[in-house]
């Protein structure tokens, strides 16, 4: 959840180290702070977002060839000043930065106060990096040695990027469980927590495994594993362009996104779906077809907007491969003690493939023999790295905290990945699967269509910027849409709504109706649609207010609904990933005309690298 940078070279470090920090922003944004080494350490920290550091620091010292940076989303210790990273040591020779948890920092902290330390902040870094300085010390033995020997103790999570004054050109770095890539430059070496720190110096990085230590000179990078084994590093060419990352001319990256759909569908869609010739390539699926075809479940395994991908694909897995499928809440499965069978595939679902949650529970699915398949945006992710297959979304790198193009690159791959094992399992007809291959085939046309609409869904939104409750109501496919409408909406304007199934109002949330409350309804033509005409009715009944996302051509909701979104045709397995867009557009609008940092929304971060 914390965004951290390095560089070590024959630039100056800050300039990289600070631009790199705004492009990790995203990841958390409590507090930030940069550790230089030049003549001794020279730190700079504060609570609030890096530009508001970097404005403090103007003028200041800040002359070194290697240095590290932090961008934070706090788990122990409010954010402030003095919980703010990089931490300094009891003997201020060193500076670390950490992104993770140390689960049994108080152990360490109480061993460390018997011994005399003291501590400047509530954080479980300063712990963690005051116990490698005692071992150091009392053990009289190098950085390097202490680390690991620090690590062997340490339960959690941890990537961690040390400096040491004895050692003013490098960076010690060590990971487990938190992402950790290290970029490859002539004479220099540049580290994040993704690529986007360095995509303008080096495409050739080195993705950083769990225990894995890593010595960072300017020109040498050793790897090693805990047990002080060397590791040759595995070089991989990056194919992300810095380009993808600004944001091109839109006022936020959510807008930039959202508008990027048509495209980013389409290179979801690429060198896999072939309409005309009928086929699907996807040499994930491919390679474990016989497990697909002879599961006799699927457990979905996800968080957030990447849960309401999985939930959607569970109706059109059943549906169409007739496979029963379970979806679960990472967080829920890795806690309790599910039963999985021989035979299970556990499909992990995960737009950064960093979430802890999910990689925690596909571990332990992993140790009980589940076959794992991860669909994955960021290449080289933690997620798609243990995945004993999988699919790539290819929808870019997703910046602005809210889902959008990576849920529906999700969707995508997941409508082609159930379509391909129908196909081979004979649970579709060749003239549905045909049908649908077109459908899907026309969804980036049709999402275009609807981007251009963007204005009517803005004027709506003005219209319900003060609303304190909403509720968003689907069926069958549309469902879990409803939940997602209803996601993107809370964690991007800060209203509270919730999703349901359209049936269930009468269960209870309709006595939540009355002349105040928005309802948005995804109502698309679908088998559901004359339920849902009755559903709108009884909310209209109580003065309910009406917003619809209805197909184009509906001549029946128009005349109850207050306010509808138009979408084209499209076969109810489809629909969803076109329903979706105006409920994406109107979180947006409605964060904007209320003012929120839509990109980096309160308490949010992008990767949820913690538990
Ligand atoms: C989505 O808009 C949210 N930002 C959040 O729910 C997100 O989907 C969730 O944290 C899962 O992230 P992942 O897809 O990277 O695993």
């Amino acid at each position: 959840m914390c965004g951290i940078v390095g560089y070590t070279g024959p630039k100056e470090a800050y300039p990289i180290v600070i631009t790199g920090l705004k492009r990790l922003e995203y990841r958390g944004y409590d507090s930030t702070g940069v550790a230089l080494l030049d003549n001794g350490l020279k730190v700079y920290k504060k609570k609030g977002r890096v530009s508001e550091l970097e404005q403090t620091i103007f003028g200041k010292d800040l002359h070194s060839h290697c240095g590290i940076g932090h961008t934070r989303w706090a788990t122990h210790g409010e954010p402030s000043d003095r919980n703010a990273h990089p931490h300094v040591s009891a003997s201020g020779k060193l500076a670390m930065i950490h992104n993770g948890i140390i689960e049994n920092y108080a152990q360490l902290k109480q061993e460390l106060t018997n011994k005399g330390y003291t501590f400047t902040s509530e954080t479980d870094t300063e712990v963690l990096l005051n116990f490698i300085e005692d071992i150091r010390e009392n053990n009289q033995c190098d950085l390097e040695e202490a680390v690991r020997v620090a690590l062997k103790r340490v339960t959690g999570a941890y990537v961690i990027l040390l400096l040491d004054t004895d050692n003013p050109d490098t960076i010690i770095a060590a990971r487990k469980g938190s992402p950790l890539v290290i970029g490859v430059g002539n004479g220099e070496h540049f580290l994040g927590s993704d690529a986007s720190p360095m995509l303008e110096y080096t495409k050739d990085v080195v993705y950083v495994n769990d225990y894995e230590l890593a010595i960072v000179k300017p020109d040498e990078l050793i790897l090693k594993n805990l047990g002080n084994e060397k590791i040759t590093p595995f070089i991989t060419k990056l194919d992300i362009e810095l380009a993808a990352i600004e944001k091109g001319g839109y006022d936020h990256f959510m807008l930039k996104e959202i508008f990027e759909q048509p495209s980013t569908i389409h290179d979801c869609l690429r060198g896999r779906l072939d309409a005309d010739a009928g086929t699907i390539t996807m040499s994930g699926i491919q390679n474990n077809i016989e497990h697909f075809k002879e599961a006799n479940r699927i457990i979905m395994v996800a968080c957030g907007t990447s849960w309401h991908a999985a939930l959607l694909a569970e109706y059109i897995i059943e549906e169409l491969c007739r496979i029963p499928v379970e979806v679960e809440y990472a967080s829920e499965f890795r806690y309790r003690n599910p039963v999985i069978n021989k035979g299970d595939i556990i499909v992990a679902i995960s737009q950064s493939g960093e979430t802890a949650d999910t990689l925690v529970a596909i571990e332990r699915a992993k140790e009980n023999g589940a076959i794992i398949f991860g669909i994955v945006n960021v290449v080289g992710s933690s997620i798609a790295r243990i995945s004993d297959g999988g699919a790539y979304t290819h929808a870019g790198p997703e910046i602005g905290v809210a889902s959008t193009k990576a849920f529906t690159g999700q969707l995508a791959v997941l409508t082609m990945m159930a379509l391909k094992i129908a196909k081979e399992k004979k649970t579709i007809s060749e003239e549905r699967y045909r049908k649908l291959l077109l459908e899907l085939e026309a969804v980036p046309e049709k999402v275009d269509a609807i981007l251009k609409n963007a204005g009517d869904v803005k004027k709506i939104a003005e219209k319900y910027k003060s609303a304190g409750d909403a509720l968003f109501l689907g069926r069958g496919y549309n469902f879990p849409i409803a939940l997602e409408g209803a996601l993107k909406l809370k964690e991007i304007s800060y209203i509270h709504a919730e999703g349901y199934p359209a049936a269930e109002m009468k269960h209870g949330p309709i006595a939540l109706v009355d002349e105040n409350l928005p309802v948005i309804f995804i109502a698309t033509q679908d088998s559901y649609h004359e339920k849902i005409v009755s559903n709108i009715q009884e909310i209209k009944a109580r003065k309910g207010k009406v917003i619809a996302v209805i197909t184009e051509g509906d001549d029946i909701i128009p005349g109850m609904a207050d306010d509808v979104f138009y979408v084209p045709p499209a076969d109810e397995i489809i629909a969803p990933m076109l329903s979706t867009i105006p409920l994406q557009l109107l979180s947006y609008y409605v964060g904007i005309a209320k003012g929120v940092d839509v990109d980096k929304p309160r308490n949010l971060a992008k990767s949820v690298t913690v538990e």
